[in-house]
């Protein structure tokens, strides 16, 4: 299905998004520090159209960093990071940053939802912000969103009135308001209990399966990995220790894939 923006989005020159064999997303020795602390050190990665990857790495190793850099949040300091095909550390304009954006939805790590608005609004801003879509269809949109993520008649409540796993639920509808192909998940678990993260997992994978879309999902939650990854990569100490399936990953040579397997089969969802 042709999305809401992929079709302006070609108009734009940006090109599409689905071609087979080619990867999505290249990043070629990217590297980061802040101040004298190095957090990326050269970080090579391909990840393809349509599948689901899993960034895994302890706390602090830079998850975040490496994924913020694919809508803008984060500058590489050196390297290359391809998107399609945009070259991201030399785009011009913030119009190719918009469009970049549009096309991609960003769970970030807490839900974000904006308290002062209802989960209607909420999902419904930003359509009124990008699209020319009426209210009328603007309404119907919104109830799609929530119905695809499992929420129903909660439009006119206040975040505050959901429970944390709907709150995971309705910020992710927020981020598939605009159809992306490429969706960032940032701790989509964190903080819930096994069962609700079950569900997230579950949604995951299913919006996988439905939207063809491709998902790149940052966790330390092995049982979620373990739910949805094609593929895992593992960060330590600024690059790379694991790329590859996450039936390779149990069985991987790296001293960190041991103690990181061993540390997290034994700690509940953090
Ligand atoms: N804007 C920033 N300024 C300074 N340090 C930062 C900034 N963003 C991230 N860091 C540091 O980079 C490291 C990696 O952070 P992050 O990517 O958030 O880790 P995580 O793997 O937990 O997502 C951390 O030590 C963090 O303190
Ligand atoms: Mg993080």
């Amino acid at each position: 299905m042709e999305s809401l923006l992929s079709q302006q989005a070609r108009n734009a020159g940006l090109g599409s998004w689905q071609q087979p064999g080619r990867p999505l997303i290249v990043y070629r020795g990217i590297c980061k520090s802040f101040n004298q602390q190095v957090v990326l050190a050269g970080i090579d990665l391909d990840i393809y159209a349509g599948e689901t990857l899993v960034i895994l790495g302890r706390s602090g190793s830079g998850k975040t960093v490496l994924t913020s850099m694919l809508v803008g949040l984060t500058i590489p300091d050196a390297g290359s990071l391809r998107v399609g095909d945009l070259e991201l550390t030399s785009l011009a304009g913030d119009e190719d940053w918009r469009e970049l954006r549009l096309r991609t939805g960003y769970l970030f790590q807490s839900s974000a939802l904006y308290d002062s608005m209802t989960v209607g609004e909420n999902v419904a801003f930003p359509l009124v912000q990008h699209s020319h879509l009426s209210g009328e269809e603007i309404r119907r949109r919104v109830r799609e969103k929530l119905a695809q993520v499992g929420l129903e008649k909660v439009e006119h409540l206040e975040p505050a009135e959901l429970s944390g796993g709907m709150q995971r639920r309705a910020a992710l509808a927020r981020s598939l308001a605009l159809d992306p192909e490429l969706i960032i998940y940032d701790e989509p678990t964190a903080g819930l209990d096994p069962i609700t993260g079950d569900g997230i997992g579950r949604l995951i994978r299913r919006l996988q399966e439905q939207l063809s879309v491709t998902s790149v999902v940052v966790t330390h939650d092995l049982r979620l990995t373990q739910q949805v990854a094609d593929r895992v990569a593992l960060l330590y100490e600024g690059r790379l220790a694991y790329v590859g399936t996450y039936e390779g990953f149990l069985h991987a040579e790296h001293p960190e894939a041991w103690r990181f397997l061993r540390r997290e089969a034994g700690e509940a969802r953090t």
